[in-house]
């Protein structure tokens, strides 16, 4: 069993992702740490408790990061056009959910939970990287504790979605992205290069959550509105389902190519939040910002079929 810690920003694609982790018998998801993105800290928290208890999650939830890691940044992304003012397509989730969130902020659960387990825990980071950099930021020693660092975020040899430098998690925090980046810990990063390929159309969703399960029927309501922006803002019949190809790599890496190398941030200018990798084996760049940083891996092509097949089975 793979023990994860699932950092997220419910969010539309993160509830999908986060079913998939509940329910992979794989998977042994120890905690869900949440951080704005989405919607505002205290929404993606909600909508984490919330879904918690519609699908009988046990693992604990801790409070992450409201702001990015440079408290000058603002976050001024529009994500209610993709995922609706509440975070879950505005299905109606209640105000407040009568569920127990652990006392601690998210990167003290982290390192906690890290540090009690050393070499065992995958953190998948699905939501802007704030709390994993405050987490390193207060025990740089965890990078050696971590067995992997699991990223959905970035845009390599594609335009962004936020501007067309920039994807969603990492415009969000630039400097948080480039801190988990240049860590020495293992990085694997799934961007829009490959989730942008791995698209689920509305058929294949009514197929896959037909039935009597009522985790699905709620998974196919939260997922209309952000189905109709892609139909109707991108021009796709089909959703991206961004969190998910993270996740479906723990169960099934072959699925994917990679492409190592050093991974830097661009913060700020034109190009903030863009994604550069150096590849290893490419040009070295001597004495630049990429030189002597750790080679991370980059996912850049994928499977998207089998993807959704993993998806769908479990
Ligand atoms: C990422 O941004 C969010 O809207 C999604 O949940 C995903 O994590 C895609 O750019
Ligand atoms: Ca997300």
């Amino acid at each position: 069993m793979q023990k994860v810690i699932f950092d997220t920003d419910p969010g539309v694609d993160d509830a999908m992702a986060l079913l998939f982790l509940h329910r992979h018998p794989d998977i042994d998801l120890i905690g869900v740490t949440t951080v704005f993105g989405n919607a505002s800290i205290e929404k993606t928290t909600r909508n984490a408790q919330f879904l918690h208890q519609a699908w009988g999650i046990a693992a604990p939830i801790a409070k992450g990061a409201a702001r990015a890691f440079e408290p000058s940044r603002a976050d001024d992304h529009p994500a209610a056009v993709v995922h609706g003012e509440d975070g879950l397509g505005n299905i109606g989730v209640p105000a407040n959910i009568d569920s127990p969130v652990d006392p601690r902020p998210a990167f003290q659960f982290i390192i906690e939970t890290v540090r009690a387990n050393p070499g065992e825990v995958t953190l998948v980071a699905v939501g802007r990287m704030t709390n994993l950099a405050l987490a390193l930021k207060a025990d740089p020693e965890i990078a050696g504790l971590v067995k992997e660092v699991v990223v959905m975020g970035g845009a390599f040899d594609v335009n962004g979605n936020v501007t067309p430098a920039a994807e969603a998690n990492i415009y969000g925090d630039p400097e948080a992205a480039d801190m988990v980046f240049t860590a020495s810990w293992k990085v694997t990063i799934f961007g829009l290069d490959v989730t942008m390929k791995t698209l689920m159309s509305s058929s294949y969703l009514v197929e896959m959550t037909a039935g009597q399960d009522r985790a699905l029927r709620l998974l196919s309501d939260l997922s209309q509105f952000y189905i109709d922006f892609y139909r109707q803002r991108v021009g796709l019949d089909g959703m991206a389902i961004h969190d998910s190809c993270a996740c479906v790599y723990l169960a099934a890496p072959e699925l994917f190519d990679y492409r190592s190398g050093p991974v830097r941030v661009i913060c700020g200018g034109l190009a903030d939040g863009k994604t550069i990798q150096s590849p290893d084996s490419g040009r070295r760049y001597e004495g630049s910002a990429w030189d002597g940083q750790p080679s991370q891996s980059v996912a850049v092509a994928v499977q998207p079929e089998k993807v959704l097949e993993v998806l769908r089975a479990t």
